[in-house]
């Protein structure tokens, strides 16, 4: 990146929504605080949004809003370019722009970094600049610099995550006010935690677009996004969070990357976790990643995952980064890491061992535990806990759960087709989850 001689470097900011307020909000805030701690000011040039009127809770002048955001990136004085409109449209068009302008970009953006970022690191590259992402995962939790530079010494042996705010609350909800999925998702749209349109944070998506920039970064390695497995919360049974609750686990989505001999698992599904661990504890809309690299053992670092000033915080964190390299002429403080091989072997998930909690609806009568626990034993898996809760007289079917021990995906999948086919024993699909043990 070449030097920039000057006490003030001009910001670009695409996209006018809630942190986009909320960087405005921010630089309005502590824009000398930062101006004294950098030595330079960031400085707002212009605000490329198609909605010129909202009302956003914060005052700018008039005249630095704009509906043209291309003519905005090209001014001679903008040298940092903010891309806060997300998804993988329009957006992807101006970070390309201004890349190829030589112009650092800092983006929120999970989505385009997910499905495009090897893309656009190569443009980066070539066009000697760069691109900055802390606000993308975790919210205002810097994980990326906490990768990028604190953990530089380290290979990074695993990572788990809780990435997604919409669905931890739904969760902690569900769990601590024993109600159904759909009473808390809609209470959640109502309070404004969740999105109308819910099936990007419910589906598991926001947490594998995550998952994918954090594996890339540890891994230094495209991860293909269509490859990583996801599972979501959708139509998660309040059932299931008693009865794990009852055997001392919690459920969470989590995100799980974890480095092997044989490739890198990405993958995000609800999962147990041992009430005990740091991540059980972690309720509510909050984040939190646990990193382990091999030189320093377990960090964790949690958070508020999203939200205006949370994620503005990062955004503006970059911004003083993108402007530090453009005073200094550096560029970013990774040696290097993002998308250095491409793209990353992922594990095979059906080779992939866990513990498994298996909630069987199961006919009540003797032999049917028997012939569940013979199909399981002849795929090797053992059992290392049973319970049956007393059902109400004369059910037919009752729930069993089983926790089972250490198994391959593929034989836990394959014995439970092959009970799902054994006459009369159970009565529906079997409701499955992962063991987390952590080690
Ligand atoms: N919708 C996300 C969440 C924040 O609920 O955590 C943006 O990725």
């Amino acid at each position: 990146m070449s030097r920039v001689n000057t006490k003030e470097i001009g910001v670009a900011l695409l996209g006018f929504g809630t942190v986009g307020a909320g960087v405005v909000e921010t630089l309005q805030k502590n824009g000398s605080l930062l101006a004294a701690r950098l030595g330079v000011r960031p400085v707002l040039r212009g605000i490329a949004d198609l909605d010129l009127t909202s009302d956003r809770g914060v005052s700018v002048e008039p005249g630095l809003l704009t509906t043209d955001g291309a003519a905005l990136i090209a001014r001679p004085d903008v040298q940092v370019v903010v891309e806060l409109i997300g998804g993988s449209g329009v957006a992807k068009d101006f970070v390309l722009q201004a890349l190829k302008l030589g112009k650092p970009v800092v983006t929120a953006n999970k989505k385009l970094l997910a499905e495009h970022g090897a893309e656009l690191h190569r443009v980066a590259e070539e066009n000697k600049t760069e691109i900055l992402f802390e606000a993308s995962v975790g919210g205002g939790i810097p994980i990326i610099k906490a990768l990028r530079e604190g953990l530089c010494a380290n290979r990074i042996e695993c990572m788990y995550g809780i990435l997604n705010g919409t669905c931890n609350y739904i969760l902690t909800r569900m769990e601590d006010e024993k109600l159904p999925f759909d009473d808390v998702l809609k209470a959640a749209q109502a309070a404004g935690y969740a999105e109308a349109e819910p099936s990007l944070d419910i589906d598991g998506h926001d947490t594998a677009h995550k998952a994918v920039v954090l594996a890339s970064l540890a891994y230094g390695c495209e991860v293909p996004l269509d490859k990583v497995n996801v599972a979501g919360i959708r139509g998660l049974a309040a059932a299931d969070i008693a009865y794990a609750a009852e055997m001392g686990y919690r459920i969470k989505l989590l995100a799980i990357i974890r480095g092997g001999p044989d490739g890198v698992e990405v993958s995000v599904q609800p999962t147990l976790v041992e009430h005990t661990h740091q991540l059980a504890a972690v309720a509510g809309v909050y984040n939190a990643v646990l990193v382990v690299g091999d030189v320093v053992g377990t960090t964790l670092y949690y958070g508020r995952g999203a939200g205006r000033a949370a994620t503005a915080s990062a955004v503006v964190a970059d911004l003083a980064d993108a402007a530090l390299n453009l005073r200094s002429g550096g560029r970013r403080r990774d040696p290097g890491t993002a998308h250095a091989q491409s793209p990353v072997l992922l594990r095979n998930p059906g080779d992939i061992v866990a513990r498994n909690y298996l909630r069987f609806s199961m006919r009540d009568e003797p032999g049917s535990l028997a012939r569940v626990a013979t199909a399981l034993g002849a795929h090797g898996i053992g059992i290392d806990s049973v319970m049956q809760q007393e059902a109400p007289r004369n059910a037919e079917y009752v729930p069993v759960i089983i926790v089972t021990g250490p198994a391959k995906d593929r034989e836990i999948a394959a014995a439970l087709a092959e009970i799902s086919h054994i006459a009369g024993v159970t009565d529906r699909p079997t409701v499955r989850y992962r063991i987390e043990d952590f080690d």
